[in-house]
């Protein structure tokens, strides 16, 4: 019969000294000592020492004899401050013992596959594997409980702004966001599909045309797209969408939010409004659309300097529409010729770059890789126009259009992290703003929607949709924290003309238009709000703020980079039966068949 615990492991204290208890929990670590027998207690809470003496217990303390890790049991004793030199003070409940007098061992374990700590030496596919044995490592349970806090403080958040929660369907209609949708087939519709939501975007619109005025889902979402420390293909969305608003209602809202969030779980105070900045700005001082700005380097552009250069790897890159721009590492001044070509190297391999120039401002003079090229007086303007302090190293960069901003962006990071410039107690947010409305797709030759079809053109450039559709700018707007997207959004389109002439500037007909979101169309014709909205990536979030790596730590039973669940080892062939049933013939032979 199980023991129903009077307290968690985390929880005595010496108050409750001379008390008689029940814990239950698994068998953490075990020591002999003389014939007494020490066993570290586990739960949720926390770890409680108890011991098993035969003056205490004899029968208890033949049963504790059985005992290994993870065996799950119950213990009945009295609680007994520790004597001074056997406290523990880095565990909440260090100072007290529990000396037991009744056992019971509830289940037992085999030898687990890995140590139940903090510190795995596992890999991470067994990890995955074994995950009910991973979450049972403090470090991931604190994780789910940050995540689990997550959840709530949104949740009162919105509902204390007069948001209204609704769900929003799972088996839909595909909404283009520009990944692959899953697919899930139909049996009582022969050979018709639904689709897995990439985000409910049409559906938390189409809520707002019914008038629902303020929405928000804590939703699951899939992509299936190519996998990174960052993306899954089922992710977690705080979606929101509201009427009769403009840019500056989204971004206030979700600064309380975020200012909440941060000051609930980790007890940070951020200012807001936060900072903002184009999407160009963006791109040109930082080489990111999310720039981390806990550190600085921001880009100087050399263009001018350079321009009329006889170094031609200047002059030609400036004289083709080029840029030449690079940043300043504080005191790095003094890095070694090894390091430098080490640099130069990962500089080609790594960020694809035709090669790096640099200049050192040292107290003994100025050194520049490219001396034998370029002449003093030049070097010297560059050095004067970085504003490099006596010690500082510049780094340069030479390339065309946007890709050598992104190539100094790579760079930059690759030298914060190199050197550890990055502030990791600080959490840096900010706006990135004006994306361009659509992207052009070389290969395809047409273009793509930046964020989704439904964004809003800014009304100033609305009237160069149809000839000059690159220049457009987008109402649309990311929310980025240390260097990571962790939100996106849009004022919307809320005019069915307007709408059709962006499904235009698409490439995409009148008639695909209407049969893949006449459902939309339709709507609009029936009086529609001027709307907008955002969604923030809860898991992203999360990962931020518990400081992990990747997604993965923060995800119950995520994917691995193969979008393979090692535990319950899906996906998998399924019969021929359940095929047929959902007539569905296979191309090629299933592993199952071979
Ligand atoms: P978007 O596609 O920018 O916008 O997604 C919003 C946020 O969701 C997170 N995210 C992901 N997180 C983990 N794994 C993924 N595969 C993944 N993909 C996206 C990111 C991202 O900023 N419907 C629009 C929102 C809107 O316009 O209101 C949308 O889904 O943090």
């Amino acid at each position: 019969m199980t023991r129903i615990r009077t307290h968690t492991c985390g929880e005595l204290t010496p108050r409750h000294t001379g008390e008689t208890v029940v814990l239950n929990g698994w068998v953490a670590t075990r020591r002999d000592l003389g014939g007494v027998i020490f066993i570290d207690l586990r739960d949720r809470y926390g770890f409680t020492q108890v011991v098993f003496s035969p003056q205490d217990d004899k029968e208890a303390h033949m049963t504790a004899d059985q005992l290994r890790s993870e065996f799950v049991i119950g213990v009945k004793g009295r609680v007994r401050e520790r004597d001074p030199e056997n406290i523990n003070p880095n565990v909440k409940t260090g100072t007290i013992e529990v000396r037991v007098h009744e056992l019971q061992i509830y289940s037992r374990s085999e030898t687990p596959p890995f140590e139940i700590q903090d510190e795995v030496r596992a890999n991470e596919d067994l990890r995955l594997k074994y995950r009910y044995l991973d979450l049972r490592r403090p470090v991931m349970q604190n994780n789910m409980l940050l995540r689990s806090a997550l959840y709530r403080h949104t949740r009162n958040y919105f509902h204390e702004h007069n948001f209204a929660e609704i769900e929003t369907p799972f088996l839909m209609r595909s909404t283009p966001e520009g990944a692959r949708d899953y697919l899930v087939p139909s049996r009582v519709n022969p050979g018709k599909f639904y689709a897995l939501p990439q985000s409910p975007q049409t559906y938390k619109q189409i809520l707002m045309v019914s008038g629902m005025d303020r929405y928000f889902q804590i939703v699951k979402c899939f992509r299936d797209e190519d996998l990174r420390a960052d993306r899954q293909p089922e992710f977690t969305q705080i979606d929101v969408e509201m009427s009769f608003v403009n840019e500056e209602q989204v971004y206030e809202l979700m600064e309380g939010l975020m200012q909440k969030l941060l000051l609930e779980l980790k007890g940070v105070r951020v200012e807001t409004p936060f900072p903002r900045m184009t999407y160009r700005q963006a791109l040109t001082t930082y080489g990111s659309d999310k720039p981390d700005t806990r550190f600085g380097m921001t880009f100087v552009d050399f263009s001018d300097i350079v321009r009329d250069s006889d170094f031609r790897v200047f002059s030609k890159t400036v004289a083709d529409g080029g840029s030449v721009a690079g940043f300043v590492v504080p005191g790095k001044g003094s890095l070694g010729r090894g390091i430098m070509d080490r640099l130069t190297k990962r500089t080609r391999d790594e960020i694809g770059a035709g090669g790096l120039i640099y200049i050192k401002n040292n107290p003994d003079g100025i050194y520049s890789s490219v001396s034998k090229f370029v002449a003093e007086s030049t070097t010297r303007d560059m050095v004067d126009q970085s504003g490099a302090e006596t010690g500082d190293l510049i780094l340069i960069l030479a390339g065309k259009g946007d890709q050598v901003y992104h190539q100094l962006g790579a760079l930059r990071l690759l030298m914060a992290r190199e050197y550890g410039m990055i502030d990791e107690s600080r959490y840096n947010l900010l706006w990135v703003t004006e994306f361009p409305l659509l992207e052009y797709d070389e290969e395809d030759g047409r273009f793509y929607a930046m964020h989704h079809p439904f964004t809003s053109p800014r009304e100033e450039d609305v009237d160069k949709l149809k000839d000059d559709p690159g220049s457009v700018r987008a109402r649309a707007y990311d929310l980025v924290m240390n260097g990571s997207e962790i939100g996106g959004g849009s004022i919307r389109i809320h005019d069915s003309a307007l709408q059709s002439r962006m499904f235009e500037a698409l490439g995409i007909g009148r008639e695909e238009a209407s049969q893949k979101f006449g459902f939309l169309l339709d709507a609009f014709r029936y009086g529609a709000p001027p709307h907008g909205g955002i969604a923030l990536g809860l898991d992203r979030i999360a990962m931020l703020l518990t400081g992990a790596k990747s997604l993965r730590e923060v995800i119950a039973f995520p994917k691995n980079q193969r979008a393979i669940s090692l535990m319950d080892n899906c996906p998998d062939v399924v019969d021929t039966a359940q095929l047929e049933e959902l007539h569905i013939r296979l191309a090629g032979k299933t592993k199952r068949e071979e």
